[in-house]
């Protein structure tokens, strides 16, 4: 048997796979489901949505990113906080966030856990197990949020962050030129997109399986 097919064969695997893993990530933004979950919840108690603001999503992002992957230092007594300064020393600039438009910050929510669960699971089961999340989350004078999730260098830990503010919702936050920075890795929300460049972990994991396994079929087929 020639080489020929067996390669056609191999390169129609990876380009079949490489489409799946494209076509999968443009649905899918996990920081987006978070606001879903959360919106979810606020309309169940009658309250209103919130805007989901891509400015302050970003700086929820880079709010993460402050804790260098370290999920000892979320939360519990050895918890730490980013200064208030950081955001318009930091945050604010690496997203491209106009200084003057910061807002109030009057909710935050962060949670890290070192294995990968979907977004509404990570609502209920990571950052709404303080006792103090669903008065933070059902407070009445927030206007709008931000969702920042990420897995360090695109693998564990994984962290979720919401921030809520009370400003205006369509002047606070404004990005320079109408666009968040992309800052990989990790996902923001309110973009409408396909997770800004972030490595999917979740989908990854389940689509080398099947290349792997294919692989294997493929193998014995042609007898290896
Ligand atoms: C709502 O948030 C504001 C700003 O952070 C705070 O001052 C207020 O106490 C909160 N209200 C409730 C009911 O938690
Ligand atoms: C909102 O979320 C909290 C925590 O997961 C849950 O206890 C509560 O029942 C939810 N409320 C609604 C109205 O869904
Ligand atoms: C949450 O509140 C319940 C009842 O008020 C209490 O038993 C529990 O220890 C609290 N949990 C935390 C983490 O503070
Ligand atoms: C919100 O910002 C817009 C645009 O800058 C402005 O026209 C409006 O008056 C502001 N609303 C409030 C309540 O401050």
């Amino acid at each position: 048997m020639t080489k020929t097919p067996w390669l056609l064969l191999l390169s129609l695997l990876f380009f079949l796979a490489s489409a799946a893993a494209t076509q999968i990530k443009v649905t899918n933004n996990p920081a987006d489901q978070l606001v879903a979950a959360l919106d979810n919840n606020r309309t169940a108690q009658k309250l209103k949505s919130l805007y989901d603001n891509p400015g302050l999503a970003c700086i929820a992002l880079e709010y993460i990113k402050a804790y260098q992957g370290d999920c000892g230092a979320v939360g519990g007594p050895n918890g730490k906080k980013p200064a208030e300064s950081e955001f318009a020393q930091t945050f604010a600039p690496d997203c491209g966030v106009l200084v003057s438009t910061l807002s109030p910050i009057t909710g935050r929510l962060l949670g890290c856990q070192s294995h990968y669960v979907d977004p509404s699971e990570a609502f209920s089961g990571i950052l709404m197990k303080n006792n103090k999340s669903l008065e933070i989350i059902s407070n009445k004078t927030h206007t709008e949020v931000g969702a920042g999730v990420t897995g360090t260098d695109g693998g564990a830990p994984y962290f979720w962050c919401l921030l809520f503010s009370n400003g205006n919702t369509s002047s606070s936050f404004a990005v320079e030129e109408g666009v968040a920075k992309v800052t990989k890795p990790g996902c923001f929300s309110g973009a409408n997109d396909e997770c800004s460049g972030a490595y999917d972990w979740s989908q990854t994991r389940r689509i080398w399986p099947f290349v792997a396994t294919a692989l294997l079929v493929v193998g014995h087929a042609f007898g290896f």
